[in-house]
């Protein structure tokens, strides 16, 4: 694309701002923007319309596998996880490519160093707690780590430098998650750079188009991985690969499987698995009418299962139910861009991102388990540096669980 072409394209779009600049770069960096453009879906920016407008279903409350179903069937699910683990049938794939601004941290959040007396960062925590599964399966199975095109190259270096944390090299396969313009409120795309555009990681639901896109589905098929493990960077007591769970969503014949906790109160801000016209979905705790969120029944919350980012994807289902697309959240956010000729970098959100969430690939599998987990065990989130689910709280849960810090 040349500049009289790029002008044009822009103008139908009514995004010309992004050639400001364009007479200030030089010829590599004019060919960078040129490039930028091309590279840029804009069509994204009509959810900003279609998000705001977007409404939920009928909800009702969903039945989960509970702590107590779980201790009396333990045996056969664990025989039945444990087998399919044995035969390599399941692959985990990490979330880490998210921004972690609410923590601060100025790298991927799963290098940020937990540790008290000695180093311990959020990456070799997980990575020790999937060696327990490796132990029991008696082999290592295929992980996958999806980075941003932001901390992409600094995640890699960690795990190269740290020998991949024991784990085999070969086994282990980055990619990069897509990415989507980000825009002011008015819809506005950023420049990032003078002759960059503002492009930002498209949200935590693009894990398996993105694995798609990288080709890493090859390995999937090659391998028959029946199914995927998906789990977040930020819960440091997470158990990856579990047998017990694996077992539990097999058994109940479910597309896919969610570890959830009981929620401690109403107001937790938490996620909730419920149902939505009749089928699994999951309702953000901003969405969820104050009447529902207070409901109860016999003394206990009816909408209580707060999802913990650690799902079980049947593959099979989930290329047949993927052709449909995810729809796109705004998240109003703190965006860098060039004001007046100048990079700032606010402190309050300024802008929409537009990610989709891997809640709605729930919705779009039709059947899921709930499946309880203690959060004393299992739920230590790291979201922020202090105060609720931050790095205080998710130490202290460390520590409880016999790790030392
Ligand atoms: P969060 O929703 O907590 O987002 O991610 P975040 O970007 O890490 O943190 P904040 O909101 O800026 O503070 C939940 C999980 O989804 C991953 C994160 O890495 C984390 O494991 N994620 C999120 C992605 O992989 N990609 C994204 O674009 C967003």
């Amino acid at each position: 694309m040349d500049y009289s072409r790029a002008k044009t394209y822009l103008k139908q779009r009514g995004q010309e701002q992004l050639l400001d600049y364009y007479g200030e770069l030089s010829d590599e960096e004019k060919k960078e923007l040129l490039q930028d453009i091309e590279n840029t879906n804009f069509s994204i920016l009509k959810n900003i319309k279609k998000s705001k407008t977007a409404k939920r279903g009928k909800i009702t409350p969903i039945g989960a596998v509970s702590l107590k179903d779980i201790k009396r069937c333990r045996l056969q699910f664990e025989a039945v996880g444990l087998s399919l683990l044995e035969e390599g049938k399941v692959g985990a794939v990490l979330l880490a490519g998210g921004q972690g601004s609410r923590l601060g941290f100025d790298g991927p959040k799963g290098m940020y160093n937990i540790g008290i007396t000695r180093e311990l960062s959020i990456f070799e925590q997980q990575m020790k707690n999937i060696s327990d599964v490796v132990s029991l399966a008696g082999r290592h199975f295929p992980l996958f780590i999806m980075t941003s095109v932001i901390n992409n190259d600094a995640t890699r270096k960690f795990f190269e430098e740290r020998d991949y944390f024991g784990y085999p090299r070969d086994m282990v396969h980055f990619f990069v998650q897509d990415v989507a313009p980000a825009c002011d409120f008015d819809g506005k795309v950023f420049l990032d750079r003078k002759n960059r555009v503002a492009l930002t990681p498209n949200g935590n639901g693009g894990w398996y188009s993105s694995l798609i896109n990288s080709g890493l589905n090859k390995i999937i098929e090659r391998d028959n991985i029946e199914w995927l493990n998906v789990y977040s960077v930020d819960n440091v007591l997470q158990r990856i690969c579990d047998p017990c769970f694996i077992g539990a969503t097999i058994m109940k014949r479910c597309r896919c499987g969610a570890k959830v906790v009981r929620k401690v109160n109403a107001d937790e801000k938490v996620g909730v698995l419920c149902n939505e016209n009749g089928k699994p979905a999951i309702v953000e705790y901003y969405e969820m009418p104050e009447k529902l969120k207070n409901k109860k029944k016999k003394g206990e919350l009816l909408y209580c299962y707060g999802v913990t980012l650690n799902y079980l994807f049947n593959v099979h289902d989930l290329n047949a139910t993927l052709s449909g697309k995810l729809p796109y959240h705004l998240a109003e956010k703190a965006i860098a861009h060039v004001e007046n000729g100048v990079r700032v970098t606010p402190a309050e959100p300024c802008g929409y991102k537009f990610e989709t969430l891997v809640v709605d690939m729930v919705k779009m599998m039709g059947s899921c388990l709930a499946y309880e987990v203690e959060r004393e065990k299992e739920f230590a989130p790291i979201k922020n540096a202090t105060g609720v689910d931050s790095v205080e709280t998710a130490r202290e849960l460390l520590k409880k669980n016999g790790v030392t810090l």
